[in-house]
């Protein structure tokens, strides 16, 4: 199947051009100007005049089915990917999870067999280490071999994936020989569980709570203290959903003195704050972690994003109903599951929130939603670009189209939308994945099962600014 796509304005990392692109089988055979007035043929041409031709958004951190708190994050992999495509993403990054007491090699062989055949867009996976320990260890290197280069541990959550820092500090020393790359969740669980139980005895049980135990200092220490642990070790370190400016101020400090310290944030962090925690119990819609932050950190967040402070945005999607799952911390924020639905939206959401409200331009927006993940994540060039020999992982995306976010319409399989009622200018036509389009006009038109795992490579970070 050869698919011509005419008239577009190809936006990349690099630059923007007009061009028209030959799609043949999976990848990207061709581009030029006039195509058709050269002789080159196709199925089916597509016409993309006055619209953008971008590389497929990259999602790298979701949570398909992760067991939280008592109860399971609601989307599938059928249904997460399938949303994620009608968002503009093409490729997710899911965390396998490790349970306690159990191999990394069990974790991963189960969230293979969720994914397996039953995922719409290409798909790969970082690990949730929980136990560092000989074996554990000797497991990483085998992990990497086997196309899963991340390994992801937390300074929150005691008592269920909380480590110590010289678990931390052994995992990254394991890297360091291996060549793979621990990401952090940065947050002192420990001090976090002592404010959030002193906020209960006073009697705060509501999901504002959540938000008032987790202070911005204490993302900001533990942001400080892995960079630093990372030095310590020689590696590089990777910071995920940073939300605050103090965490931020801990990686401009890092990259400031050379460190390899690398940062996403999410949407959520971009678009929502602390006040969305409010409003009675509905505020538990809200409850992720690190938590949404007062207002005033947007503006760091977005000049980090400017300055490649933060290199990529991503969503840290890990939905769970309002009714019957965030439900069960009614009585006690800590029993509200963590976790935000968004996989759907983060592409449109930074194209009108960044590009079209002037706060990025549109080839910084190409890289923070796709070109950047692509070579932070072993996947770049095969991922991430528009250029020949490259998947043909295409967004036909209409800067002008303007839609509102809802529950009513979303794909996700949860029943609200934390970005309820929000108008945004800028979407996707076409979304097409190794050559085949899936998702037209809005509607599904392609195989439900199309995704493949990807195997990647480790990276070299020192090629990384
Ligand atoms: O609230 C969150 N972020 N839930 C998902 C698990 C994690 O820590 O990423
Ligand atoms: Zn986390
Ligand atoms: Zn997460």
């Amino acid at each position: 199947m050869r698919t011509l796509i005419t008239n577009g304005l190809v936006v990349t990392a690099a630059g923007s051009y007009p061009a028209d692109v030959l799609v043949d089988g999976e990848t990207i055979a061709l581009l030029g100007s006039d195509l058709p007035g050269a002789g080159i043929t196709a199925d089916e041409t597509i016409d993309a005049t006055g619209k953008y031709v971008v590389p497929g958004g990259i999602d790298v951190h979701t949570h398909m089915e992760l067991p939280f708190g008592g109860t399971v994050a609601k989307d599938t992999f059928q249904t997460g990917s399938k949303a994620a495509a009608h968002g503009g993403t093409t490729t997710i990054l899911d965390f396998a999870a490790q349970t306690k007491g159990r191999s990394l090699r069990e974790g991963l062989d189960a969230w293979r067999a969720k994914a397996e055949g039953h995922t719409a867009i290409d798909y790969g996976f970082h690990m949730m280490m929980t136990d560092v320990n000989d074996a554990t260890l000797a497991e990483m290197d085998r992990l990497i071999a086997e196309g899963v280069p991340e390994f992801k541990l937390f300074t929150a959550y005691p008592g269920v994936n909380f480590s110590p820092d010289d678990h931390i500090f052994r995992a990254m020393q394991r890297t360091r020989e291996n060549g793979g790359l621990v990401m952090m969740h940065a947050e002192n669980g420990l001090v976090i569980d002592v404010i959030a139980a002193d906020l209960v005895a006073a009697g705060i049980t509501g999901p504002i709570g959540h938000g008032l135990a987790r202070y911005a200092i204490l993302e900001g220490e533990a942001t400080n203290r892995v960079i630093r642990l990372a030095e310590a070790a020689g590696v590089p370190v990777y910071i995920v959903h940073l939300t605050s400016r103090d965490a931020l101020e801990a990686v401009t400090a890092a990259r400031g003195r050379g460190a390899m310290a690398f940062a996403e944030t999410c949407p959520q962090y971009l678009f929502l704050s602390l006040d969305d925690l409010e409003n009675g119990f509905e505020g538990a819609k809200y409850v992720c972690s690190p938590p949404l932050r007062p207002k005033d950190h947007q503006v760091d967040l977005w000049r980090g994003l400017r300055t490649d402070t933060l290199q990529l945005v991503a969503t840290d999607h890990c939905p769970f109903d309002f009714h019957g799952q965030k439900e069960l911390g009614r009585d006690d924020f800590r029993k509200i599951p963590n976790g935000l639905p968004a996989v759907e939206d983060r592409v449109d959401l930074l194209h009108d929130g960044g590009v079209v409200k002037g706060r990025i331009t549109r080839e910084r927006w190409v890289e923070i939603m796709s070109t950047a993940p692509a070579r932070m994540f072993g996947m770049y060039p095969k991922k991430g670009a528009i250029a020949i020999g490259s998947d043909a992982d295409i967004l036909v995306y209409d800067p002008n189209r303007r839609r509102t976010i809802s529950a009513a319409t979303h794909h996700m399989d949860v029943d609200y939308s934390i970005f309820e009622g929000f108008e945004v200018q800028g979407t996707s036509d076409v979304v097409m994945s190794r050559g085949t389009v899936l998702v037209r006009d809005g509607a599904w038109v392609g195989p439900a099962n199309h995704g493949r795992f990807l195997r990647r490579d480790v990276t070299d970070f020192a090629r990384i600014s």
